[in-house]
């Protein structure tokens, strides 16, 4: 992934102006995907709106009961690794006939998604063979990001941190080994919860739906705002809590949902940068510009449900149930 992450940003200068142009002239701006292309989506609003863009995240799947305000002023963003997720497709289909303009970040340009875009992107990932979708996301994000900061009105430091962020990346996959410990540690857990604030909060949901894709565990990323909101109640000692908890503008507030979890005696593994005695497992990210910390922490949860589903005999490539790509709805 420090090869992809980096790819993806090599794009056609004319093609990746076209693109942004759509974008920048739109009234309104939607972005929609499936499954880890939706967390995509999710982070992308987050980014867009740091570089002061305003875009709305519409799920794929609940496009068509919430589309309505679309027009010949939109543009639909559709991200799809495959290019053929049946309900991305139909997505925007609808939004064509509602007259706006559809552009799309995909892995494959001469999937169904490509050809029925105004504009479209591709990530450069490489095929992606497992059926989770793993390079795919960081190349995706890396895309956004790199998009954001070619139109915004504030930079978010991607531009001039690729070799920065790819150092950081190969750091990250070096932590393999330990991480299979922890893994180790884990697999006989019935519930996980991952936690974070702000950006981090999609790559909680992207990070417990690769656990509970490879390794069958349940697994449920939270907004930590909204611990004492309702999941608190599910706390106690047998819970593991994954916490995305980078030393930035969420540490704080991240830090004393770490204390309410840690008295009810939950187990909790912390990504950081920064040591933490309240951590039970710490996996130590480097330190990089804090608007970028997404593209390297999913990456120890990627390679922890790798673990599980090893250490529980599963097939991380080929998970029970699940098909690469989901043509039918
Ligand atoms: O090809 P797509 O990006 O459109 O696929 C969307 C989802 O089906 C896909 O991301 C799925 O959630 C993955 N198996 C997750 O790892």
């Amino acid at each position: 992934q420090h090869q992809t992450i980096v790819k993806s940003m090599e794009q056609d200068k004319m093609n990746l102006k076209k693109f942004c142009d759509i974008i920048t002239g739109a009234k309104n701006i939607y972005i929609t995907g499936s499954g880890t292309s939706y967390h995509s989506a999710l982070l992308a609003k987050q980014i867009f709106s740091k570089s002061k863009i305003h875009v709305e995240t519409i799920m794929s799947s609940e496009f068509q009961y919430s589309s309505d305000m679309l027009d010949e002023n939109s543009v639909l963003l559709a991200i799809s690794q495959s290019g053929e997720t049946a309900d991305v497709i139909q997505s925007v289909k609808s939004a064509r006939t509602m007259g706006a303009k559809v552009i799309s970040i995909v892995n494959i340009p001469t999937s169904s998604l490509a050809r029925l875009s105004d504009s479209y992107l591709e990530v450069n990932c490489g095929p992606e063979i497992g059926v989770a979708a793993t390079k795919s996301f960081t190349s995706q994000i890396a895309l956004l990001y790199y998009v954001a900061d070619i139109i915004g009105r504030k930079s978010n430091g991607i531009s001039s941190s690729k070799d920065i962020l790819a150092k950081a990346v190969i750091q990250v996959l070096e932590l393999d080994s330990q991480i299979e410990r922890i893994a180790d540690q884990l697999k006989h857990s019935k519930d996980v919860y991952i936690l974070g604030r702000s950006l981090h909060f999609p790559i909680c949901l992207e990070g417990a739906l690769k656990i509970k894709e490879l390794s069958y565990i349940h697994a449920e990323g939270m907004a930590a705002g909204e611990l004492k909101h309702g999941p608190l109640a599910l706390i106690d000692t047998n819970s593991i809590v994954i916490v995305l908890h980078p030393n930035d503008s969420t540490y704080g507030d991240t830090l004393s949902n770490i204390h309410t979890i840690k008295s009810r005696g939950a187990k909790i593994v912390g990504i950081s940068n920064k040591k933490e005695a309240l951590y039970d497992y710490q996996i130590t990210i480097p330190t990089i510009n804090e608007s970028l910390y997404p593209l390297i922490e999913v990456i120890p949860l990627q390679l922890l449900a790798y673990h599980l589903s090893i250490c529980n005999n599963g097939n991380p490539d080929y998970p029970r149930n699940l098909a690469k790509s989901v043509t039918v709805k």
